[in-house]
C-alpha cells in the first residue's frame, strides 16, 4: 500500500500557521505531502512566521511552484487522497468556485473536485461579502468542504498553539488521515 498522499495549498490569507502545522503534522503521521504556495502565501508565511520559502518547502515531501502547471498534481491520473488549502483567500476561493485553474494550486483543486476527492478550504476573511458567501455555496455544491479555522473554546485551550493544533487535527481527521487525534467532546 502506498502512503497517504495529501496536496497542501497555502495562499495569502492570514493564518499561515495552519498550513505550516498541517505540513508538520502530516509528516509526523507518515503522510506524503505535495505543497503549492502562491506568491502571496509565501509572503504571509514570512510575515507571520518568519519562515523563508526554502524553510517552508523543506516541510513538504515535494514542493511545486504555482506556475508549474505541468506538475504531477495537475492531473487526475496522479492519485491523491485529498487536498487542503490552508489558509484559503477569497481570491482562491473565487477561482475554485468558478473552475478557474489559472495556476497549479487552483488546477489541483479543480482536479480534486472532478475526481470526487476530498477538498477542504480553510477560508479566512471577516466579515464576508455576498460574493464570498456565494462562492462558498458553489464550492459546497460541488462537493468541497468549507472549513473556516474557527476555534472551539469548550476544551478550554491553554494557548494559541493548542487552538491551532486542534483545528489542524480536525482537518486531518476530515480527510481520513489515520491516527489524527482531534479532541472529542465527552459530554458535560
Ligand atoms: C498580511 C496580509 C494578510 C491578508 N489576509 C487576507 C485574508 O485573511 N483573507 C483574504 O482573502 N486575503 C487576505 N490578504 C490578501 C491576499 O493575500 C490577496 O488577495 C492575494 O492576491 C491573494 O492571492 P492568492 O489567493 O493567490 O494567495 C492578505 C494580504 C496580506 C498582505
Amino acid at each position: 500500500m502506498r502512503p497517504r498522499r495529501l496536496i497542501v495549498g497555502i495562499t495569502g490569507a492570514s493564518g499561515a500557521v495552519y498550513g505550516v502545522r498541517l505540513l508538520e503534522r502530516a509528516r509526523a503521521l507518515g503522510v506524503e505531502t505535495h505543497l503549492v504556495a502562491t506568491p502571496a502565501g509565501i509572503l504571509n508565511v514570512h510575515h507571520e512566521l518568519g519562515l523563508s520559502r526554502n524553510e517552508l518547502e523543506a516541510l513538504a515531501t515535494q514542493a511545486h511552484a504555482p506556475g508549474e502547471v505541468g506538475a504531477c498534481i495537475a492531473s487526475g491520473s496522479f492519485t491523491t487522497d485529498a487536498m487542503v488549502i490552508a489558509p484559503c483567500t477569497m481570491k482562491t476561493l473565487a477561482a475554485v468556485a468558478h473552475g478557474m485553474g489559472d495556476n497549479l494550486l487552483t488546477r489541483a483543486a479543480d482536479v480534486t473536485l472532478k475526481e470526487r476527492r476530498r477538498l477542504v478550504l480553510m477560508v479566512r476573511e471577516t466579515p464576508f461579502n455576498l460574493a464570498h458567501l456565494r462562492n462558498m455555496v458553489s464550492v459546497t455544491e460541488m462537493g468541497g468542504i468549507i472549513f473556516p479555522p474557527l476555534p472551539a473554546f469548550y476544551h478550554r485551550p491553554k494557548s494559541i498553539d493548542e487552538l491551532v493544533n486542534d483545528t489542524v487535527e480536525r482537518v486531518l481527521a476530515l480527510v481520513h488521515i489515520e491516527h489524527a487525534q482531534p479532541q472529542q467532546w465527552q459530554g458535560l
